[in-house]
């Protein structure tokens, strides 16, 4: 890939819109500590009143502040519609969405952010995010994998983010396709059943790392609530379920707040397996959001539209995260998976 490098003035401020939320929060604390005075948070409530379903008053709130260098979308738009007027003017984004056609729809606006000189970095945060760097990893490791499978595990008793949940809410409804449930080994968590799940790597990865089968699943950390949330999986096409789980998932908090990321490779007999351990998945993709953005606003990420796995400069960041209790782990293939 040529990379045609950014020339947006990386003077200017950041805005974090949804500056305010679980993963938002994070982000405007950790920039404001590395560019103090450059940060402005925006939302419906509170700092920047911006509502990114209305494209017209978007566009229009942006055109009105001076000086903005980068964008961090913290909450997920109806359509491609704000990263486009980012782009198009010149500004860069760091998006944490994880809505696969929407992260499609962005991918588009490639040639617009290259002409513009800007850059956006899509697939930011756990997963996707930590999942797409360490499927790279696995995937340079084998020599290019043929397969490549993921798994998450996410505590169920932190207090994940309204948006979030709706999010998990919503894509526990999307039938899970012909993948099948597996038994994975997790550092510090023993060998889980994870389920197939529609996080948007395994639909972004086949074409970034041109690897025909990849496979996300996902657990929590209880046990009892992995079994609950997926037995549940049916009745979810009803819409009222789907609210009341919403509601629960928000209210109850029954387990810690872990998370675990896995990812393995094969090619042929080849195989390499790396995981990311740590606490507080709002945070840390927060951390990961505020890590992009900040090497956006130092120029040293290229023009256009990538993935996070595509950027050759943000293959650290799993290490960057070690101060924050996040470990890395080389790990051998769990043979036993699925006999267990
Ligand atoms: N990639 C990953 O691993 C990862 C991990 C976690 C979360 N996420 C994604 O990150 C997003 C945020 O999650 P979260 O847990 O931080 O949610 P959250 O706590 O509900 O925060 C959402 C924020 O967005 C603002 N907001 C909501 N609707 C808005 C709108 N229409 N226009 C402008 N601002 C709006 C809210 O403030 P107001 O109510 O004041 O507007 C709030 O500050 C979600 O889309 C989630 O899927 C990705």
């Amino acid at each position: 890939m040529i990379f045609r490098w950014s020339v947006t003035t990386t003077n200017g401020r950041v805005l974090v819109v949804g500056g305010h939320g679980a993963v938002g929060s994070v982000v405007t604390a950790a920039l404001d500590r590395w560019f103090p005075r450059r940060v402005l948070t925006a939302g419906r409530s509170r700092g920047v009143r911006m509502d990114v379903t209305d494209p017209d008053g978007f566009r229009r709130t942006l055109d009105g502040l001076d000086d903005i260098a980068a964008v961090v979308l913290c909450v997920q738009p109806p359509d491609a519609g704000p990263a486009r007027a980012c782009l198009e003017r010149g500004i860069h984004l760091v998006d944490v969405n994880a809505q696969p056609a929407l992260l499609a729809e962005v991918s588009r606006l490639d040639g617009a952010a290259a002409a513009a000189g800007a850059t956006a970095v899509l697939s930011v945060g756990i997963a996707p995010g930590l999942t797409n760097l360490l499927a790279r990893r696995a995937h340079d490791v084998v020599g290019g994998a043929e397969r490549l499978e993921l798994t998450v595990l996410l505590g169920a008793g932190e207090r994940h983010g309204a948006d979030a949940v709706r999010w998990t809410v919503e894509a526990l409804a999307t039938p899970p396709g012909a993948a099948r449930p597996r038994r994975v080994a997790l550092p510090g968590h023993g060998r889980r059943r994870a389920h197939p799940f529609p996080f948007s790597d395994q639909h972004t990865l086949p074409e970034t790392l041109g690897v025909p089968e990849v496979t996300t699943r996902l657990c929590l950390d209880s046990r009892a609530l992995t079994r609950v949330l997926f037995a549940l999986r049916p009745a979810t096409r009803r819409p009222g379920l789907r609210r009341a789980l919403a509601a629960a998932l928000r209210h109850t908090h029954l387990g810690g707040d872990p998370f675990a990321v896995r990812a393995d490779a094969w090619r042929g007999d080849r195989h390499a397996a790396f995981a990311l351990t740590g606490r507080t998945q709002s945070r840390i993709s927060g951390l990961v959001a505020a890590h992009t953005a900040r090497r956006a606003l130092d120029g040293r990420l290229p023009a256009g539209v990538h993935h996070i796995e595509q950027v050759p400069v943000l293959a650290d960041l799993p290490e960057c995260l070690a101060p924050e209790g996040v470990t890395l782990h080389t790990l051998p293939e769990d043979r036993a998976r699925d006999r267990a």
